[in-house]
C-alpha cells in the first residue's frame, strides 16, 4: 500500500470531499442542464456497480476523503439507492453523506434514505409555481417536489436545503416567494448562479442573475439579510446557528433570525480558491473540477485487474493536475463537453 498522504494539489488545497454521480438519467429536463429531447444516456453496463463505487470510496478514504455526496442525473432513479447509502455509511472514515435530488421521487424514498444513514439533502427547485417550474424543467412535477420536501422534513432531515438556479428573466419573480418560503417552512433556500454547463450551450453571462441582486431584493422587500456568523455573534435566535461546513455557499439569515438564505455565487464570486472537491462520473471517470476538460478513467482499473494502489495513484495524479480555477470570466473559457447531468453537479 502507498503511504497515505493527504490529497493536496499544487495550490495547497486539501481535498476531503467526493461527489459520486450514480446515473446520468433524469426524470425531468432542466434547460440549464439537459437537452429537451433525444438525450443519449449511458448504457447500464457502463455505470459503476455498487461494488465498484464502494471499492473506490474505500481507496479514497485512505487519501483523506471523509465527505460524500451522491448526485446524478437524478440519483433517486438509480434502483436501491438506499442500499448504496447504507454501504457507504458503513465505510470506516466516512463522516458525512449527502444527496442532491430533484425531489420528484423523494416522497417515497425519504424515510428509507434517512434510515440508511443519509443526513444531508439538497432538493433542486427553481420556482414556486407549477407554471414557472415547467419553464425550468420542461416537465410537470412541481407538486411531487413539494411533497418530497415535506417528506424529507418529516423523515428527520434538518436542515432541508433547496437549490434554486438563478437565471435572469426567470428567477426575479421567485425571489420574494422563496424568501417567504424559507421563513415559513424552515428550509434553507440557496440560490446558485447559472453556470455554463448546459447541454444546449445557450448560457450567456447576461442570463445570470447575480447573488448580490437577490440579496438586495430580499433585504428591501422582506428585511435585511445578515451573514450567518454575524447573526450568531449578535446573539440572534438559534434558527440562525449551525453555520456551514466550509462549502461554497455563503449563508445569510433575515435580521429577525427567521429564515435562512444561501448563495453559491459561482460566477460573480468564484470560490475555486477554497475548493475541496473531486468528482467521479457514473461511468467511472474522475474529474478534478466541474469545468475540467480532461478526466481520468478509473473504471478500467476497477473492472480490470487494477490494484487499490493504482486507483489511489490515479486519484493523486488527477488532484495534482487540478487547475487554479475555472475561467468562465475570461475569454479563454471553453465549455466542457459533458453537460451537468453527465458530470453530476
Ligand atoms: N448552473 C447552475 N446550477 C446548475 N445545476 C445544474 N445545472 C446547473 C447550471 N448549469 C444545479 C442543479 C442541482 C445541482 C446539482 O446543480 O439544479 O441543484
Ligand atoms: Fe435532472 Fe438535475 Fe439536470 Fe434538472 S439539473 S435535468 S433535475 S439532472
Amino acid at each position: 500500500m502507498l503511504p497515505t498522504l493527504p490529497l493536496i494539489d499544487s495550490f495547497g488545497r486539501l481535498h476531503n470531499n467526493l461527489r459520486i454521480s450514480v446515473t446520468d438519467r433524469c426524470n425531468i429536463r432542466c434547460f440549464y442542464c439537459m437537452p429537451a429531447e433525444n438525450v443519449q444516456f449511458m448504457e447500464s453496463s457502463e455505470l459503476l456497480s455498487f461494488d465498484e463505487i464502494e471499492r473506490f470510496v474505500r481507496v479514497a478514504v485512505r487519501l483523506g476523503i471523509d465527505k460524500l455526496r451522491l448526485t446524478g442525473g437524478e440519483p433517486l432513479v438509480r434502483r436501491d439507492l438506499d442500499q448504496l447509502v447504507a454501504r457507504l455509511a458503513a465505510v470506516p472514515g466516512i463522516q458525512d453523506i449527502g444527496v442532491t435530488t430533484n425531489g420528484i421521487l423523494l416522497a417515497n424514498q425519504a424515510a428509507d434514505l434517512y434510515a440508511a444513514g443519509l443526513r444531508r439533502i439538497n432538493i433542486s427547485l427553481d420556482a414556486l409555481t407549477p407554471e414557472k417550474f415547467k419553464q425550468f424543467t420542461r416537465r410537470d412535477g412541481f407538486e411531487q417536489v413539494i411533497e418530497g420536501i415535506h417528506a424529507a422534513q418529516r423523515a428527520g432531515f434538518d436542515p432541508v436545503k433547496i437549490n434554486a438556479v438563478s437565471v435572469r428573466g426567470l428567477t426575479e419573480d421567485e425571489i420574494i416567494p422563496f424568501g417567504r418560503f424559507a421563513r415559513e417552512t424552515g428550509v434553507e433556500v440557496r440560490f446558485i448562479e447559472y453556470m455554463p454547463l448546459d447541454a444546449d450551450n445557450a448560457w450567456e453571462r447576461g442570463k445570470v442573475l447575480f447573488a448580490h441582486e437577490i440579496i438586495e431584493t430580499l433585504s428591501s422587500a422582506i428585511m435585511p439579510l445578515v451573514p450567518v456568523n454575524l447573526a450568531e455573534s449578535a446573539g440572534l435566535p438559534a434558527t440562525t446557528t449551525a453555520a456551514g461546513h466550509g462549502g461554497p455557499a455563503e449563508d445569510f439569515a433575515f435580521a429577525d433570525g427567521i429564515g435562512r438564505i444561501g448563495f453559491i455565487a459561482s460566477i460573480s464570486q468564484p470560490f475555486c480558491a477554497s475548493c475541496n472537491r473531486i468528482r467521479i462520473t457514473a461511468d467511472g471517470k474522475l474529474r478534478n473540477c466541474l469545468f475540467s476538460l480532461e478526466e481520468t478513467d478509473v473504471r478500467s482499473l476497477l473492472r480490470g485487474d487494477g490494484s487499490d494502489d493504482q486507483i489511489a495513484d490515479a486519484i493523486r495524479t488527477s488532484v495534482a493536475a487540478k487547475k487554479e480555477g475555472h475561467e468562465v470570466n475570461t475569454a479563454r473559457f471553453i465549455q466542457p463537453a459533458r453537460p451537468m447531468y453527465s458530470i453530476g453537479g
